[in-house]
């Protein structure tokens, strides 16, 4: 048998001889030593767990399906230790006394001309060596239909990998927009490719309540449904009685319980958000008595028209959408609420909001006012942080713990135990670490994935642009900042202006995989260089599962300011430095025969209409076409 074995490997070693085999993993492993050759996964390989761990034993049965939906052959998952008689297998063993190093979540896996060795801690490690596996075969692996003729590769390689952060996120707001259990499950999928570990779970909001509370019906009768309207969000003509609420959906208890299963078997915890005090627009819709503003029984669930005046310092509601914190009754409902959203999710932590909340109908409630005299409380900020302490109060006694968007910080006096979560800007994370709190980190400058990804003028409106080398650049960790208080960090996705999954994934892919790496992979192994390859190594794997991401990393901004003489000069801000950008002013499609950009600002011919470009890469199209009228350019250069 030993003789049989040797000469496979030698065939495969020859097999694989002279080919250098391309690692492309994202999030980029702690540690790689690259080999020479490949092992080939076959249909006699098989996969040996270890006993007595039905977690590992599912994940990797799951792992072994989805794998044949490509190879057409299904490896066997065996319990009980290695199995090393055949060419091809995977071993899986789990550390009797833990390495250190590899914490709960890392993994080595060491692939030979012989098979695949995966040791690890835990169970969660081996699913992510499992993970890394899925993106060292070709890219066809992930095909749900059998691809033929094609060698089920590894290559050789020893890879210790472990993630920089415990808390690796992503924020999906089912709100604004209502995505389907199924579609929730798919983005499960999508994050753990990645080795994210936690999705924030944005569940209540102006626009739906989507979560079923047995105590309170009304809250999904009612707050789940609003008025379909298509285009930009946020500025829809105001509803009328007469429209059909029939747009939304929620989840039932038995749909949460299932998807939460659905994200254990993957390693992933449900982080629940219910928005309150602001954002509770939904709520109010269906019980008005959580209002302290007369009039509240004429409020409707949000369909996108415009409820909030934003200005530079600020905002006003222009109708009441806070729950009332001079009102009982809202503790009581509380109460409830956050008793069946603990039975539910086992996760640790609950979310509780606390952002953008308007204080313009507080200012003028005799009843905020009394709750002021009474508890002593100075101004509005004081109001929140008493509201936020009351709910603080209610979550513990579930048994949770309380997280909250970093406005839970106004007003002071946040119980110690509060976690904090950074979105405007790192400044909010850094005033609580330095108060001794735990802090998650998803700033608006980095992680914003419902953002424009490039410039304006080719991108689905949103009001500010983050683009994926900025997301690259994200550092969770601030300096002087005790990093053991940074928890770690999560890209949220809003979905005001997001319709559909297929929108969904154009925003998401590729930030995502840049916030992935930022919290799996060591801060030095961080190099935007070898990213690009890396992503552009998923892209293709996009395509096979016929699934969207942004190609903006290829669209350059365009810049426009005004030349000494009045006239208008345009530059073009690459992210790739190996684009050329070719461009017209004479209204026809530039292609690389045109002028070509060479880093010197463009003088816009004074009678030009409109400026065209788009970027090649190695002769070839990658960009797409961008146009921008005069007017525009007059507006960015500042020209009335
Ligand atoms: C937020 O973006 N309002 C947390």
């Amino acid at each position: 048998m030993k003789k049989i074995f040797l000469l496979f490997s030698l065939c495969l070693s020859l097999h694989g001889f002279g080919q250098q085999p391309v690692i492309q993993v994202i999030p980029e492993p702690a540690e790689i030593r690259t080999g020479e050759g490949f092992l080939v996964l076959n249909p006699s390989s098989s996969i040996s767990v270890p006993d007595g761990n039905p977690a590992l034993a599912k994940a990797v049965e799951n792992f072994a399906l989805q794998l044949s939906g490509a190879t057409g052959f299904r490896i066997p998952v065996r319990s009980g230790g290695a199995n090393t008689r055949n060419v091809g297998n995977i071993n899986i063993e789990l550390n009797k006394s833990a390495d250190a190093t590899l914490g709960n979540e890392g993994y080595k896996l060491s692939v030979t001309n012989a098979g695949v060795n995966i040791t690890a801690n835990k169970p969660a490690g081996a699913f992510y060596a499992l993970q890394t596996i899925l993106q060292l075969l070709p890219k066809e692996a992930v095909s749900k239909t059998q691809v033929k003729d094609i060698e089920w590769k590894i290559p050789v390689v020893e890879i210790t990998d472990y993630p920089r952060f415990g808390w690796r996120g992503l924020m999906f707001d089912v709100s604004r927009h209502f995505f389907t259990k199924q579609e929730v499950k798919d983005f499960i999928d999508d994050m753990v490719r990645y080795k994210y570990n936690l999705l924030h779970w944005h569940l209540t909001d102006d626009e739906g309540w989507r979560i079923e509370i047995k105590s309170l019906p009304k809250l999904t009768e009612v707050g789940a449904w609003n008025v379909k309207r298509t285009g930009h969000f946020g500025n829809f003509v105001p509803p009328t009685d007469a429209e059909p609420r029939n747009y939304g959906g929620f989840y039932t208890q038995d749909d949460i319980k299932e998807v939460v299963q659905y994200a254990a078997d993957r390693f992933v915890n449900i982080l629940p958000e219910v928005d309150i005090p602001g954002h509770s627009l939904a709520a109010i819709a269906s019980y008005p008595d959580l209002s302290c503003t007369p009039g509240a029984d004429k409020y409707r669930v949000r369909s996108g028209e415009k409820i909030m005046d934003w200005h530079a310092n600020g905002f006003t509601a222009l109708i009441d959408n806070t729950l009332c914190p001079a009102n009982e009754k809202v503790y009581v409902f509380l109460d409830k609420v956050f008793t069946e959203v603990a039975q539910i999710f086992p996760f640790e932590y609950i979310h509780m909001g606390g952002d953008e909340c308007a204080k313009n109908f507080w200012e003028k409630s005799p009843q905020v006012k009394a709750l002021m005299q009474k508890e002593k409380l100075k101004d509005m900020h004081e109001v929140q942080a008493y509201f936020v302490k009351r709910v603080s109060k209610i979550i513990t006694s579930k048994g949770k713990k309380m997280i909250g968007w970093d406005e839970i910080l106004e007003g002071g006096d946040l119980p110690k135990s509060a976690t904090v979560m950074s979105w405007r800007g790192m400044k909010g994370g850094i005033e609580a670490a330095k108060m001794g709190h735990d802090v998650v980190m998803t700033p608006t400058t980095f992680v914003y994935l419902d953002y424009m990804q490039t410039d304006p003028a080719i991108e689905p409106p949103v009001y500010a642009t983050l683009r994926l080398k900025t997301t690259y650049s994200f550092e969770p960790v601030p300096d002087g900042i005790d990093p053991k208080l940074i928890r770690g960090g999560q890209g949220n996705i809003w979905t005001e202006q997001i319709y559909n999954t297929r929108h969904l994934q154009y925003m998401v892919w590729p930030r995502a995989f840049a916030v992935a790496e930022v919290l799996w992979s060591p801060k030095s192994k961080r190099n935007f260089e070898s990213f690009v390859p890396r992503v552009e190594a998923q892209f293709a794997r996009y395509d096979l599962l016929n699934m969207k991401y942004s190609p903006a990393l290829y669209d350059p901004l365009v810049k426009v300011k005004k030349g000494s003489n009045n006239e208008m000069l345009v530059d073009f801000d690459r992210e790739l430095n190996n684009l050329d950008i070719y461009y017209s002013f004479d209204n026809s499609f530039p292609d690389k025969f045109y002028p070509k950009y060479d880093g010197t600002s463009i003088p816009v011919p004074v009678d030009a209409s409109n400026l065209k470009l788009i970027a090649y890469r190695d002769g070839k199209p990658v960009g797409r076409l961008i146009t921008l009228t005069s007017a525009e350019m007059r507006k960015r250069a500042g020209i009335k």
